[in-house]
């Protein structure tokens, strides 16, 4: 191989070894710059006859043409490169399925809250809210609870900040505290009416919400939801509240043949106080009895906290589990799963 072909040669070489255009640059400047190797040659000519410099600038030429050519090769080839990474990088591949905005849902607790809404207020209940944060009064010592009652222990209660030093606040261990909270209110609002020895309406009311308690297994999450439900009137009894219950447990089930128990019980704000209890007659559940809710008439101390009179009115009340209506109604057995948050769990429910 003569000087000039393997001159050539190096040159694709070193072309071939740029892998940017500034490598690239740089390899051409040492063959074709001002100081380059074919430059250097042509110089070298200076001394060469006439006929001499007709041949070897004709050869120089050649090979100067074909380092061009590598150059011109190689640049293209780096240009090609880089078009196809850019092209890879910004693909779309339209064959994929659209991204669309993830569409939302009740959660199942939220859906029994809105079917007893809705059973409840087909059966004439309002529906109220109260606070999550409790004072000691509404939570305890309006409904009668005593001083030293365990439910008003450390272990069973959050207490927050705020409130007196003997009585603090709290975060409601249940609804009940709305019994007091709504009567109060129907109360003021017809007082007139009473003063004057009218009737006032009955209170028909439910208020369902978030209820706290130290407590935490498969069955008892920290945080949990009751649903109060309140009836006073001057001739309500609990063959009523028997009614209304097995119609709203039957609705809610929608089991026609579902049967209710009044099992005794104690609770410091009614007197009798009844758990109660649900039996399927069909299905997976069918046979055993189930508690649902805690119920009684309310007591006259807790009457008269109303700002009515025990002797005139009477009323029961009730306080079920929506968390645990759900896990019957869907055959969940562990409440956690509804508060951990996983979608994939939450999603069964739409
Ligand atoms: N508040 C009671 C509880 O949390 C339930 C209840 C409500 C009982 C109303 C009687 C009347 O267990």
């Amino acid at each position: 191989m003569n000087e000039l072909d393997s001159l050539v040669e190096s040159a694709t070489q070193l072309f071939a070894q740029s892998a940017t255009p500034a490598d690239l640059e740089n390899a051409k400047a040492q063959f074709l710059g001002k100081s380059g190797r074919v430059t250097e040659l042509m110089k070298g000519m200076a001394q060469l006859s006439v006929e001499e410099k007709k041949s070897r600038g004709a050869a120089i030429n050649v090979a100067k043409q074909a380092i061009e050519a590598a150059l011109t090769a190689r640049r293209q080839a780096l240009a090609d490169a880089e078009l196809q990474l850019q092209l890879k990088a910004e693909a779309l591949d339209v064959s994929l399925p659209g991204r669309q905005r993830g569409q939302g849902g009740l959660h199942p607790v939220s859906l029994t809250l809105e079917r007893i809404q809705g059973i409840f207020g087909s059966m004439g209940f309002d529906v109220a809210e109260g606070p999550e944060i409790e004072t000691d009064w509404f939570n305890f010592t309006a409904l009668n609870t005593p001083e030293d009652h365990p439910a008003r222990s450390m272990h069973d209660t959050f207490y927050v900040e705020g409130g007196t030093a003997t009585a603090p606040n709290l975060l409601r261990t249940h609804t009940s505290p709305m019994q007091i909270r709504h009567a109060v209110q129907h109360v003021k609002k017809h007082r007139a009416a009473l003063d004057a020895g009218q009737a006032m309406p009955e209170i028909r009311v439910i208020a369902p919400g978030r209820t706290y308690r130290v407590d935490s297994d498969a069955t008892h999450s920290p945080m949990f939801h009751q649903c109060e439900g309140l009836w006073v009137g001057e001739n309500v009894s609990f063959k009523d509240l028997k009614v209304i219950f097995t119609d709203f447990c039957r609705t809610f089930f929608e089991s026609e043949d579902l049967v209710l128990r009044f099992r005794p019980s104690f609770f410091p704000f009614t007197e009798p106080s009844a758990e109660i209890d649900i039996q399927f007659q069909t299905g997976p559940l069918a046979g055993s009895w189930l508690e649902v809710a805690g119920s009684g008439q309310v007591h006259p101390n807790v009457v008269r906290n109303m700002g009515l009179d025990p002797e005139k009115y009477i009323g029961f009340a009730f306080g079920m589990g929506p968390d645990r209506l759900t896990m019957l109604r869907y055959g969940v057995n562990d409440l956690r799963l509804f508060f951990d948050g996983d979608i994939r769990f939450l999603s069964q429910f739409q």
